[in-house]
Formats: C-alpha cells, structure tokens, sequence
C-alpha cells in the first residue's frame, strides 16, 4: 500500500520537498494499516505538490489521481469494513464521505483529460489536503475512537 505513491512519485518530489501536507502525531489513529494508508497518501500529495513547484505538476497529476484511485478502493475499504464489523453508529454518513471523494476524484480525471492546466493542479492539491486533513481529523477520530472503545470493552 505504501509502496504505490512512493514507487510512482519519489523521483520527482524527492528532491524539491514542500510538506503541504504535514503528517503530525494527532493524525495518529492507532491503527497501523490504517495509520501507514494515510501516510501515503500524504507523501501522493505532497510529491504533487513538489512537482507543481518544479513545473512538472500537470504532468505527475494523471498519475497522482490514477494512485488515488487505487487508494480510495483499498482504504476505504479497509475503513468500511472495520466500521460494519464494529456496527460504527456513523457507518452509513462515513461511507457516504469515502463516495463523494471517490467522485470528485472522478471528476478531476475527466478535468484533466479535457484540459490539464496548472490551475487544475492546484486546486486538486489544495483539495485533497484540505479533505485529507479534514476527514482524519474529524471522521477517523471519531471511527476510532469508537473501535478502541469496543475493543477495551470486549476486553474487560
Ligand atoms: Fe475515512
């Protein structure tokens, strides 16, 4: 899982790094799947990122969103399934967020086949740090919080 973003993206962002998307310990679910799959996804945003600012942002943004599309399937579905299994009262809502993003992904695929200009890259970048942050933050949180909760009750 890790392996895709940095395979495809790594020899253009590494040496031009700006952290737009920056990994802090209270991103930190305490799940490592979980934890390594958004860390990748992170390092896809930022190696976007890095390319843009080397001028080569149009170029690596079809294959940023094709990695993306390999992420959002795996992921989510490793979310969605710890979610149904726990019976997460936020189930339905949460899978409904994972949609939307899976949409607006699609959605910038078909942009860029149109017309790939740096003013897509940019706010394709801006977007998915902008959702990344925002949905660890507030949906993750509180998924886990819940399965860490059912876990130390199923072991008491
Ligand atoms: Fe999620």
């Amino acid at each position: 899982m890790i392996l895709f973003c940095r395979h495809d993206l790594s020899s253009v962002a590494s040496d031009h790094k700006l952290e737009i998307a920056q990994w802090r310990t209270e991103y930190e679910t305490g799940y490592i799947l979980i934890d390594n799959q958004h860390q990748s996804l992170f390092h896809a945003i930022n190696a976007l990122n890095s390319a843009m600012l080397i001028g080569r942002g149009e170029e690596l943004l079809e294959r940023t969103l094709e990695s993306l599309k390999i992420y959002t399937t795996i992921h989510f579905e490793t979310e969605e399934e710890f979610m149904f299994k726990n019976n997460y009262p936020g189930y339905l809502e949460h899978k409904a967020k994972h949609k939307l993003l899976r949409q607006q992904v699609e959605e910038f695929s078909k942009q860029i086949k149109i017309q790939n200009t740096s003013q897509i890259t940019i706010n394709v970048s801006h977007f998915l740090t902008d959702w990344l942050i925002h949905h660890i933050k507030d949906e993750d949180k509180k998924m886990i919080a819940f399965l860490r909760q059912k876990r130390e009750q199923k072991q008491k």
